[in-house]
């Protein structure tokens, strides 16, 4: 019986064991000789898109605004970010990304054009009668997104357009975002704009979801659009990075037919510029598909819906290996989330803006610890959408504001940015409940700077603590533990304007450090557990 086959039968012995609160029902072995790689800290990167209320009412509420702000960028929004230590923004889409003109939204504001919004046609937001959200005014353009990621201490993350622009206006824009001061005419474009000095602007996304809104391309057709526009742009010395529009979901074929037609018609050197390929995975919503509405059933739909993401990875990874074995084009992972409808109490304008609940956070912190579990693969994720929006980390309106659930599992995380992630062995049997059709009893993952370790466990079981043997299989002791935990008794709470502190995280009262030590993950929970060894 090799050590894999031991720790299943283990928990397949465990999963007959009553739950008591004396004896260990799980254990979880952290490995810190078997790392994995780095977690970039770009793994926890945000989106935000001119999609409903995301830019205008997020974002910026303007200059002249009463709300705090920056050059119009609200300040809530700025300082939020940079508490959790935001590293990367993606703009300005999605799919209005493969729909803009860079050019619209740069140069003196009032001669800016209005174009009608790539959204406006949805069915919710039809029936709004203006609005920004619906006739773009492109107030908010490039310069303002690179001040707005400046000023959060995240890097930004452009998407081009290729379904309706050229590599040329590609090219350009890239000259407008990086020529050095006063070089070119596009530098002195961004100097209009009252940005003299470059943005150095690194990562590029050829297009988005060019498989369906960003052109409805076959794997091998993008694939050629890909080569026209990456090839002898100009990069002003810096090392660009560009990312390929990737699979949607369970969409294998797309991954190999891109891959093979990369390599088959240039050889595997045709690969050499690719950062990395952005899979999209939205694992979506249940029932009616309102955020609060479900029942405990639906509570557990969601969340094995949201463990998929494991299978994504790794599956669309070993197909990337068949072209790439030395895995130069790492995974990006540019858009993920829960995805429920429009609160009913949201004007229709706020397009899919609701409030995300306990259940959105357990989806973030599962997918979170799929990424770190898989440090060596994957280079950067974002979710969708920062604010207003899908999943959203935080809401506004006018001068209310909150952040969500989501936003507290960011927070919580943070603390994995830059550790190395190290394996850890779960030994847990499911959820004893026929309503949670067999998910995992404890999921995570675990990181070390040094001899620091970061633990960070779900418990999706809506009824049980999860008596838990933490052990550190080098011999190493536990000499310190702390505990923040993220619960709440109802999981249908959520933050709202009202109540903007409804749920949050808080500090375990005290935490024994042993070896092993002993600890009982509460119910429907995510904790961080941060122990020092020696
Ligand atoms: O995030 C909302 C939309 O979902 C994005 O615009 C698109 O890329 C995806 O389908």
């Amino acid at each position: 019986m090799n050590r894999r086959e031991f720790l299943f039968s283990t928990a397949a012995a465990l999963a007959i064991a009553p739950r008591t609160s004396f004896a260990a029902a799980a254990r979880i072995e952290i490995l810190p000789d078997e790392p994995i790689g780095t977690i970039s800290p770009t793994i926890y990167g945000h989106f935000t898109e001119h999609l409903g209320g995301c830019i205008y009412d997020g974002i910026w509420v303007g200059d002249g605004s009463s709300i705090p702000n920056a050059g119009g960028i609200r300040k809530s929004v700025i300082d939020s970010l940079r508490r959790i230590k935001a590293p990367v923004v993606r703009w300005p889409g999605g799919c209005f990304a493969d729909s803009y003109n860079w050019r619209d939204g740069v140069g003196p504001v009032d001669q800016r054009p209005t174009r009608t919004n790539f959204w406006a046609e949805t069915d919710v937001l039809k029936k709004a009668t203006g609005g920004p959200q619906k006739y773009e005014p492109n107030r908010f353009g490039t310069n303002e997104f690179a001040r707005f990621c400046k000023l959060s201490g995240a890097e930004p993350y452009f998407a081009g357009n290729v379904r309706a622009l050229t590599p040329y206006d590609f090219y350009e824009w890239i000259d407008y975002c990086n020529s050095p001061r006063g070089a070119t005419s596009m530098a002195k474009l961004r100097m209009q704009g009252g940005d003299p000095e470059p943005f150095n602007v690194q990562y590029w996304g050829v297009g988005n979801e060019s498989w369906g809104c960003g052109g409805e391309f076959t794997g091998d057709e993008y694939a050629v659009e890909f080569r026209r526009f990456i090839t002898w742009v100009p990069t002003f010395g810096l090392d660009l990075k560009y990312i390929a529009s990737g699979p949607n979901s369970f969409d294998y074929a797309w991954t190999h037919s891109f891959f093979q037609k990369m390599t088959s018609e240039h050889g595997r050197n045709a690969l050499n510029n690719i950062f990395g390929t952005a899979l999209h995975y939205y694992c979506g919503t249940t029932g009616n598909g309102i955020a609060n509405q479900f029942d405990n059933a639906q509570w557990y739909e969601l969340l094995n819906k949201a463990n998929r993401m494991e299978e994504l990875v790794t599956r669309h990874w070993q197909i990337m290996g068949g072209y790439d074995p030395e895995h130069k084009v790492k995974l990006v992972v540019d858009e993920w989330g829960a995805w429920h409808h429009t609160d009913p109490s949201i004007a229709p304008n706020y397009l899919w803006a609701y409030y995300p609940t306990m259940r959105d956070a357990l989806v973030s912190s599962i997918t979170l610890d799929t990424f770190n579990r898989h440090a060596d693969k994957i280079a950067m994720a974002n979710a969708a959408q920062l604010i207003n929006n899908i999943h959203t980390s935080m809401l506004a309106a006018g001068d209310r504001f909150t952040v969500t659930p989501v936003y507290h599992v960011f927070d919580m995380y943070a603390a994995h940015q830059g550790n190395t992630a190290v394996r850890a062995v779960f030994s847990v049997p499911n959820v004893p409940d026929a309503a949670a059709k067999g998910i995992f009893g404890l999921a995570g993952s675990c990181s070390m700077r040094g001899k620091q370790v970061v633990l960070t466990v779900t418990n999706p079981d809506l009824q049980n603590p999860v008596e838990t043997e933490i052990k550190v299989a080098n011999g190493a002791n536990i000499t310190g533990a702390r505990a923040i935990v993220f619960a709440a008794g109802d999981p249908h709470a959520r933050n709202t304007f009202a109540q903007p502190d409804a749920v949050k995280p808080s500090a375990a009262a005290s935490v024994a450090a042993a070896s092993p030590m002993m600890y009982s993950f509460r119910p429907a929970s995510i904790t961080r557990l941060e122990l020092s060894l020696s």
